[in-house]
């Protein structure tokens, strides 16, 4: 593999690898140097056409730690302000030596389209999807597979760990990037995915989203119809009796997909994406999905909850109950995500991925 765009196509050694190669650059970042030289030499460029908190500084740190050379873009600041567009500004960092181009872009697609240009260019640059518009975030879903994966075998974080656990992702599935990553890789695993959202924010193609190549293995474990209407409240998604069992569940309310389940991986609300008439308001929202300690009785005790974050605080997860170590896992997520990019940029970077 030479770029990293989507987790559509991921097998389960792809994944192991990111994995076990992540716990041992975890085991790097616990020594006081914190740094290894593999990637001396070698240029990552951050192209942030989007704005990030977490993802741009964790790439970033992730490459100095490899010792590489790091270039930080911001379009606000560039030269597209001034016309330019967004394969000559990717040229021009080719131009400047770059090995690693780490895009995020509000519209799904734009790093293919670089890779593509790179690619027809015949230079050995390789892009990560840094982010795509509603597209996909591999990066973030590899490091939430890292972090539940790690706290259910810190010395051998793999694939199989997840087999038959009930994981809720509950939220904004509609506008979220990261859900579709979590997806990809949660099913690859053998877990039960249920999907919690209000009607407005789920998607009414999903099922069509899910059927397309090169998806075919995914259209059969789903065992989703491609024609299949938007999902009926809370019940599996449609299936018929040859079919594997479902992995993928759809509800419209939030009880059934927490009931016993193991990890709960909840979205952010997505406002800047929204269109007035898909909110419900911040305090039904709240009340109908919002995670609190209360709900998560219907969980099975030792539950923990995800969030990529940026978090609306007291929307999508209540305040105290972010800040709880013994349920939240949102800083130990921030903390993997620089193993997990780690990893990525030294497999991608040495061309072992
Ligand atoms: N999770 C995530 O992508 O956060 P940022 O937007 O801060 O990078």
């Amino acid at each position: 593999r030479h770029h990293v765009l989507s987790l559509a196509d991921f097998t389960t050694a792809e994944y192991d690898t990111v994995l076990q190669t992540a716990a041992s650059f975890q085991e790097v970042l616990s020594r006081r140097t914190k740094k290894v030289p593999t990637l001396q030499g070698q240029v990552v460029a951050n192209l942030f056409f989007e704005s990030s908190t977490r993802t741009r500084s964790s790439f970033e740190i992730a490459a100095k730690r490899l010792s590489a050379d790091t270039l930080n873009f911001a379009a606000a600041t560039s030269s597209m302000t001034k016309g330019e567009t967004i394969l000559d500004t990717a040229k021009t960092y080719l131009a400047m030596g770059t090995d690693i181009m780490v895009i995020r872009h509000r519209e799904a697609g734009v790093p293919n389209a670089i890779a593509a240009e790179m690619d027809r260019l015949g230079v050995r640059v390789s892009v990560l999807n840094a982010g795509d518009g509603q597209h996909e975030h591999p990066s973030q879903a590899l490091l939430d597979l890292f972090t539940i994966c790690t706290l259910i075998d810190p010395a051998n974080p793999r694939l199989e760990l997840l087999k038959g656990k009930k994981i809720a992702i509950v939220g904004d599935i509609l506008h979220s990037r990261v859900a579709r990553s979590n997806i990809w890789s949660l099913i690859a695993s053998g877990a039960q995915v249920h999907l919690a959202a209000p009607p407005t924010l789920l998607p009414k193609l999903f099922a069509e989203y899910f059927s397309e190549e090169p998806r075919a293995r995914s259209q059969e474990l789903l065992a989703i119809s491609p024609s299949s209407p938007p999902a009926p409240p809370a019940s599996p998604a449609p299936s018929s009796s040859s079919s594997p069992t479902p992995q993928l569940f759809l509800h419209w309310q939030l009880e059934p997909a927490l009931q016993d389940a193991d990890f709960v991986m909840t979205l952010r609300l997505q406002k800047e994406r929204m269109t007035a008439h898909l909110l419900p308001s911040l305090r039904e929202y709240h009340q109908l999905f919002g995670i609190t300690r209360t709900k998560l009785q219907l969980c099975k005790p030792n539950v923990k909850v995800l969030h990529p974050g940026p978090v609306n605080r007291g929307v999508e997860i209540s305040s105290d109950l972010m800040d709880d170590p013994e349920f939240s896992l949102i800083q130990s997520q921030v903390t993997s995500g620089v193993a997990v990019r780690m990893a990525l940029l030294y497999l991608l970077g040495s061309g072992k991925a």
